[in-house]
């Protein structure tokens, strides 16, 4: 069922929960779940570099001329090339291992650094991925509950960007993040938060109203 869930934080902050391809996404930015190289690879980082074009390759190319490959955790943007995002910020999720070698301290820092980039560059509105649970192999609970936590904390630090928009592939995946997200008001005993079931075509994606 492709249902779009808006949760709303307080403060005009919010967050969206679909099922989807990110590439669509009219938002301010993308982030895409790249690798060191940023040289592109499959997942969502192939979709974003097909759909957008070579101009994202080719300022990739210079970016890592300048500064040597991005390091898990961190986060640079490019433009979006011919996607309807204006901007394409590029991180790089941790590879799974056991979850003993810090893993969920750079998947947060990957959530965190590219809500504080888009923030910096001045954005309102940002999708983000599944970071790490394709060919990284993050398990995807785990992976949920990083997400949601660092991006809520975001949101309520940001000065400009106020929406969050989770675009994930799969109708499992949404439900997963759904529910990571309801597990996180029980924790932080939020009940201020308020959590609407939208028809997906519900809210103009130009303008986000
Ligand atoms: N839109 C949204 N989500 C997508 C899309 C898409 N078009 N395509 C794939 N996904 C989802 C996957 O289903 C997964 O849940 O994105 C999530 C992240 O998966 P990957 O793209 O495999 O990213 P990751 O696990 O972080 O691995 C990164 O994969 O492609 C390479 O270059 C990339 O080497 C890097 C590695």
């Amino acid at each position: 069922m492709n249902t779009l869930t808006r949760l709303d934080l307080g403060e005009g902050a919010r967050i969206f929960f679909q099922a989807g391809d990110i590439t669509q996404q009219s938002t301010d930015a993308i982030v895409n779940a790249a690798n060191s190289s940023l040289m592109g690879g499959g997942g969502v980082d192939g979709a974003i570099h097909r759909a957008g074009g070579p101009a994202i390759l080719e300022e990739c190319r210079k970016i890592v001329a300048r500064d040597g490959h991005l390091p898990p955790g961190e986060a640079v943007q490019t433009t979006g090339g011919r996607l309807p995002a204006a901007f394409v910020i590029h991180t790089v999720g941790p590879i799974w291992r056991d979850g003993m070698q810090g893993e969920s301290g750079i998947l947060a820092n990957s959530y965190r650094n590219s809500m504080r980039l888009a923030d910096r560059l001045g954005l309102h509105s940002v999708a983000l991925p599944a970071i790490s649970t394709g060919v990284y192999g993050y398990p995807a609970q785990a992976a949920a509950a990083v997400a949601v936590a660092t991006v809520i904390d975001e949101l309520g630090t940001a000065r400009r960007v106020h929406e969050a928009r989770f675009v994930l592939y799969s109708p499992e995946m949404l439900s997963i993040f759904l529910q990571a997200a309801k597990d996180e008001q029980r924790r932080r005993n939020a009940s201020h938060w308020s959590f609407q079931t939208l028809a997906p075509n519900a809210i103009d994606p130009l303008t986000n109203t």
